[in-house]
């Protein structure tokens, strides 16, 4: 088969034999029909071996094939990366929906495309295909009705469910741009989304449901949009009984959707049309609004969820992600759906209504892959084993895990106790930016090892680099730097919406010719990669990604603030917490604890909840009399990480600090904090409890 597969690839690569020209040449010719059959057969480093030596005749052979266009492109891509130019599929025209749907509708109109796991176990919802392309298109017709238009932005405010999947798959349907918004968010953080965005209609439910609780949706639509002059129209569906209150610009989503006719004519878009924006933190300033396109989205979603979780014909896909998430994007949706497979829309929590909660669901689901973030595992590695065993996990095949580091423990835990020990458990490792899996143990040779809580391998076209202090490339093994990717490939994002400038500098500019992650990463003896973390101010709670800039400017709008400065601290649970550094007016009678700050810090914690969400207060406060920073006025983080870690015997250069002194200053405040935690847990536990 080795053999086989070998001869192939060299047959293949004799057609672009002359190195240079010759591959220029391949390069702008497409590849024959039904190419992908004959490439999907190579062994798999021929193939990655082929996505990276001669990427247009990869993506060309397997867009062609694997997706059904309206038109077919001409051109396989026209990327510069020096310039942030990324496009791919020139000249086709496509629509995800039709690729997601009626492809599956002609194939198995029966077969269940969405498995809705709601709140309450046992009372999961089946859609099939054929149902889903109907609600789509009803969906599509009402935003039509209200005048929604191709190009036009939806705000999707919707917890994972078939309507929420409906409404993004509609937008896509008719060339409209959807932007979800995790229904965690603020009324203000919603605003100021919707605001970027320009939004011309949202859609949400009355009311969400999650682990027993109710989330009031509508309420805080309702207290966003009237800050949004560009919304014209609030699309309201009832998830709950309790009737929501109806204002002008509210339309009854269900009731007009009945109305509607099951069918609506796909629109056919161009290749690079966008299909979606997402919000997502950076390490400065507003969230950026980064727009995925639409073919090369969709390939690249589609051809990760397959290879990546040896998606097979059949399986049930669980992804416990939120489609407020790239995650819940990319394998929630259109992944899976584009693959014909049922995919579970996990509407609860792992610990609802007890920790056995998604081990169970795998047995009445019989679920294949499950896909789930380290921070839940490690939240449920601490019940007892029983919570896992009493449940029949036969049915899993793959483990897969997502969105920040995964310790030891909880891969362990995840692999043995969860899998039994006869399941590859992935590590994947990839962002908002990237649209899809880059680097993970899958693909690879058969039965090639998987390293403990390593992400270890590029996906097809990939090709990573580390690079080092200096900008230079490190070449070779058993190396460290900042990881960036040097080729382009189908998924990644292809702007930040209204700031290309932005997009440019913070992901083409540090290192030219490379996409730079903003990850630092190592490359093993062995040639893997393992993840180190971010290399700038983002922190990332519960797997939920958070700029430090976003807080602190939350922080500093508190009259009381002059200046504030957050960094992320280690949690056994959450990965990482906002810590945060505040200087307080009226010094002179503050600390953590003296009873003015006290009321300050509550309304900071307030402050927060509101304009941003409730995962981002921070779980520690430390008042300073002053910030470490450089004679520039750069605040030196650096120190304030080692302050609150308690590791400042070594502090490293602070040679260009204004005033050293602020040094011990901080050093102080934090023991003197320190000393009081220490205190009030001695008292609490010596008090008799009641
Ligand atoms: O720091 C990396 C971390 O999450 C960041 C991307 O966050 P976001 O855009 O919200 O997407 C999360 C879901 C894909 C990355 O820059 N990250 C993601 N996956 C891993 C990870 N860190 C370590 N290991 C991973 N597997």
């Amino acid at each position: 088969m080795a053999a086989r597969g070998t001869g192939l690839l060299r047959s293949l690569l004799s057609r672009c034999s002359s190195p240079g020209p010759g591959l220029a040449r391949c390069a702008s010719s497409l590849p024959p029909p039904g190419a992908w059959s004959s490439l999907a057969r190579l062994p798999h480093r021929d193939l990655y071996r082929l996505s990276v030596t001669d990427p247009d005749r990869f993506w060309g052979s397997a867009a062609a094939d694997r997706l059904r266009w309206e038109e077919p492109f001409h051109r396989v891509r026209d990327c510069d990366l020096r310039a942030g130019k990324i496009r791919w599929f020139l000249g086709g025209k496509i629509n995800v929906s039709v690729n997601c749907l009626d492809v599956n509708v002609e194939k198995h109109p029966d077969r269940v495309a969405l498995i809705w796991e709601r709140d309450e176990p046992g009372t999961e919802v089946k859609v099939t295909y054929r149902e889903l392309l109907e609600t789509t298109c009803r969906l599509a017709n009402a935003l039509k009705s209200r005048g929604i238009q191709k190009g036009d932005r939806v705000a999707v405010y919707m917890p994972v469910s078939p309507l929420a999947v409906a409404a993004m798959l509609a937008c896509a349907r008719i060339g409209a741009v959807h932007t979800v918004v995790f229904a965690g968010f603020s009324a203000e953080a919603l605003a100021g989304r919707i605001q970027d965005a320009q939004c011309k209609a949202v859609v949400t439910f009355n009311q969400g449901v999650r682990g027993g609780r109710l989330l009031e949706l509508k309420a805080t639509v309702d207290a966003a949009v009237k800050r949004c002059p560009t919304v014209q129209h609030v699309f309201v569906a009832q998830r709950t009984e309790t009737p929501a209150v109806m204002g002008p610009l509210d339309v009854p989503l269900e009731e007009v959707m009945s109305c509607q006719p099951p069918r609506c004519p796909p629109e056919p878009l161009d290749s690079e049309a966008m299909l979606f924006l997402l919000y997502t933190s950076g390490s400065t300033g507003f969230p950026k609004g980064l727009v995925h396109s639409q073919a090369g989205y969709l390939l690249y979603a589609s051809l990760t969820h397959q290879y990546v979780f040896d998606h097979q014909d059949g399986d049930v896909f669980g992804c416990m992600a939120d489609v407020g998430w790239i995650t819940g994007h990319s394998y929630v949706v259109y992944g899976p759906l584009s693959n014909g497979a049922t995919t579970v829309l996990f509407e609860s929590t792992p610990v609802y209504p007890d920790p056995g909660r998604y081990w169970e669901t795998v047995q009445r689901l019989s679920i294949s892959q499950f896909y789930a973030a380290p921070t839940a595992l490690r939240l449920l590695l601490k019940y007892d084993q029983s919570f896992v065993k009493k449940y029949d996990r036969s049915s899993l095949r793959t483990l897969g895990s997502v969105g920040e580091p995964i310790n030891h423990e909880a891969w362990h835990w995840f692999h043995s106790v969860v899998g039994d020990g006869r399941c590859p458990l992935v590590d994947t490792w990839w962002q908002t930016e990237t649209g899809g899996v880059c680097i993970a143990p899958r693909p690879a040779e058969d039965g090639a090892a998987i390293v403990p809580a390593m992400a270890m391998r590029p996906f097809f076209g990939i090709q990573p680099e580390l690079m080092g202090e200096k900008g230079e490339r490190l070449a070779g093994n058993g190396v460290g730097g900042a990881l960036c990717i040097s080729q382009p490939w189908p998924g990644m994002a292809r702007g930040i919406y209204g700031d290309q400038q932005r997009f440019l500098d913070a992901y083409f500019k540090p290192y030219p010719g490379c996409y730079f992650t903003g990850d630092g990463a190592l490359r093993s003896q062995d040639g893997f990669y393992q993840i180190t973390g971010r290399m700038d101010d983002v922190i990332n709670v519960s797997g939920h990604r958070l700029g430090t800039a976003e807080i602190e400017d939350v922080l500093d709008e508190h009259p009381e603030v002059p200046e504030s400065a957050v960094i992320g601290f280690p949690h056994e649970i959450k990965g990482e917490v906002p810590f945060a550094f505040v200087v307080l007016k009226d010094y002179s009678s503050s600390s953590s604890s003296s009873s003015s700050s006290v009321v300050v810090l509550q309304q900071l914690r307030e402050l927060v909840s509101t304009k941003i969400a409730r995962y981002a207060v921070p779980e520690h406060f430390l008042v300073v009399k002053r910030l470490p920073k450089t004679r520039s006025g750069k605040i030196m983080r650096r120190i304030l990480r080692k302050v609150a870690m308690g590791t400042t015997g070594d502090l490293g250069d602070v040679s260009t600090l204004d005033d050293p002194s602020v040094v011990d200053e901080v050093i102080e405040a934090h023991e003197q904090h320190r000393k009081r935690q220490e205190g009030e847990k001695k008292e609490s536990s010596s008090s008799p409890s009641l």
